[in-house]
């Protein structure tokens, strides 16, 4: 029997892990700690690693698990800007999880814009405190407003089935245009400036790139219409906070939905309930009443995590019987430069 150990594990992991891992029959360590150079030793004598986003997979740590006889790493997640591929390259093979769930995150998005829109988390906290009176709490119709997505890939394109559903006119951007279906959507695809210039609403579904880092900064948002609620649910580094916040504090923007935030490492996914927050620029954020912070959790619905355990388990499958693994991540193709064009059969 295969084992694996599995660092940053979370007791939501254990539980869909061990669900779908009845068919998988891998024997499975769950460690609390996250991987670092320190903890990496502790995968001696397993056959493959599973990490997770804040997992450290710098060169050292990819160097220690290395020497400890590791050729394999399965993330569970999407994304790997924690792993050193240069380092993994020719070494260990990385798997990922490249999709799991677009619904989940759009329906946060939305979320996001219902909450913030009627106010319900300071509704609940109203009621519950026998506070009836409805001052502060006004709206405003969904229907009939415009509302701008950035990114059409999968999550956008499952927010703007759903917007169109409340009766928003749906403007998107996108690097690569799907032109195809936004006219089945009827979505219409317009310059940035336009977007920014005539929504109502704007929702990142972008990825994080040098290309898109920052975009929402000072300049962006001074063509934004006045007033404008901005959700993003993509990465924090899309958003120039202190120009967001500024934005906010002048009113400029009206809303901020923020389930991503660019220093999230080290709080998001943590309980730090009992210690002082240090960043002052996430406790400046708390102030804003028309702000709503939620702590990378878009994801995080049972059919999103039963995918994420299901396709990891079976990208270390494909591992485990030397075929070609379709979700490998590797440097050369990452870059799309990968001279034999032979995914997940690099070395
Ligand atoms: P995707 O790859 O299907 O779509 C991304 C879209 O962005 C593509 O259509 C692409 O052409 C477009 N794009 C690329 N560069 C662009 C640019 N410079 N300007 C405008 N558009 C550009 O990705 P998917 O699955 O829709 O995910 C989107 C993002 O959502 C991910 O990059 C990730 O950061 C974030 N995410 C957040 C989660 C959460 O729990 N909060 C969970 C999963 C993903």
């Amino acid at each position: 029997m295969k084992k694996i150990i599995f660092f940053d594990a979370k007791p939501y992991d254990q539980e869909f892990f061990d669900r779908a891992n009845a068919k998988h029959g891998y024997e499975i360590k769950y460690i609390s700690n996250r991987l670092s150079a320190d903890t990496a030793p502790l995968a001696a004598g397993y056959d493959a690693v599973c990490a997770f986003v804040n997992d450290d997979l710098s060169a050292p740590v990819v160097d220690i698990l290395y020497n400890n006889g590791i050729r394999m790493i399965a993330m569970r997640c999407a994304g790997y800007n924690n792993v050193d591929l240069k380092a993994v390259f020719g070494r260990i093979h990385v798997g990922r999880v490249p999709a799991y769930s677009p619904y989940a995150v759009a329906e946060h998005a939305v979320a996001l814009i219902m909450a913030l829109n009627r106010k319900t988390h300071k509704a609940y906290n109203r009621t519950r405190d026998s506070n009836f009176a409805l001052g502060g709490l006004l709206g405003f119709d969904l229907h009939g407003k415009t509302a701008g997505i950035i990114g059409t890939g999968k999550i956008g394109q499952v927010l703007a089935g759903i917007l169109k559903g409340f009766g928003l006119r749906v403007l998107a951007f996108d690097r690569f245009p799907k032109t195809d279906w936004a006219a089945g959507a009827g979505v219409e695809y317009v310059p940035l400036e336009e977007l920014y210039r005539q929504s109502d609403i704007i929702s990142l579904h972008c990825p994080l790139t040098p290309e898109t880092e920052y975009m929402i900064n000072a300049a962006s948002l001074a063509q934004m219409k006045d007033g404008v609620m901005l959700i993003n649910t993509s990465r924090g580094a899309l958003i120039q906070t202190q120009d967001l916040i500024d934005a906010l504090k002048s009113g400029k923007a009206g809303f901020a939905g923020l389930d991503v935030y660019e220093e999230e490492d080290g709080y998001f996914f943590e309980d730090r309930s009992s210690e002082v927050l240090t960043d002052d620029v996430l406790a400046r954020l708390f102030t804003f009443p028309n702000v709503l912070v939620t702590a990378h959790q878009a994801f995080f619905t049972k059919e999103a995590l039963s995918n994420i355990a299901e396709t990891t388990l079976s990208n270390l499958d494909v591992f485990f019987r030397g075929e070609s693994m379709a979700n490998e991540i590797c440097y050369r193709c990452s870059k799309d430069s990968c001279p034999r064009q032979q995914k997940g059969k690099c070395f």
